[in-house]
């Protein structure tokens, strides 16, 4: 077996030897019929690079723009300010209901009692935001609201009877 492994190294690395001595014998040979060739090929080369650069920079720079520690999002977060929320049957419980427009905010999440969810709408009643309300357990909304007004709090998940009662509102503006 060892025996066997060894012979076919042995072809192998000898035919690779002469595929090496081939190429070496023959490289320089044909040179001049081989220029434009290489030519044509090079320049295909670089407008692939150009290609590939301009589209792919950009691309990643757009998509990198988005993390949380890239400078544009680390400029624009100053202390973030803090919603501390507590989902109870049928109510929200909020320490406090206005915020800065274009501010990080933190709107912490927990339950009291059963789950809830806590989701947040927009002027249009677009959904932009949801956390599941849960006793034992805070979820964070990290959010900044773009535009001032008034954004309505929805519980999201059957909690009882009075489900539908849960609703407050976030309000976005200066203080
Ligand atoms: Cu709370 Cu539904």
């Amino acid at each position: 077996m060892q025996e066997t492994a060894w012979q076919v190294s042995l072809v192998l690395m000898l035919m690779i030897t002469f595929g090496v001595v081939f190429v070496a014998i023959n490289s320089g040979k044909r040179e001049e019929e081989y220029g434009p060739l290489v030519k044509r090929a090079y320049s295909f080369r670089t407008k692939l690079f150009w290609a590939v650069a301009l589209v792919f920079f950009p691309a990643m720079i757009y998509n990198l723009m988005g993390l949380p520690y890239s400078p544009k999002a680390v400029a624009s977060s100053g202390p973030a300010q803090v919603i501390n929320v507590t989902g109870h049957m049928w109510y929200w419980e909020m320490d406090r209901d206005q915020v800065e427009p274009n501010q990080p905010v933190d709107i912490r999440v927990t339950s009291a009692d059963v789950n809830h969810g806590f989701g947040i709408y927009d002027s249009d009643l677009r959904l932009i935001a949801q956390a599941q309300a849960m006793p034992g357990y805070t979820n964070v909304i990290h959010i900044t609201f773009p535009k001032e007004g008034t954004y309505r709090v929805l519980c999201m998940e059957y909690c009882g009877v009075a489900h539908h009662n849960m609703m407050t509102e976030i309000k976005v503006g200066k203080s």
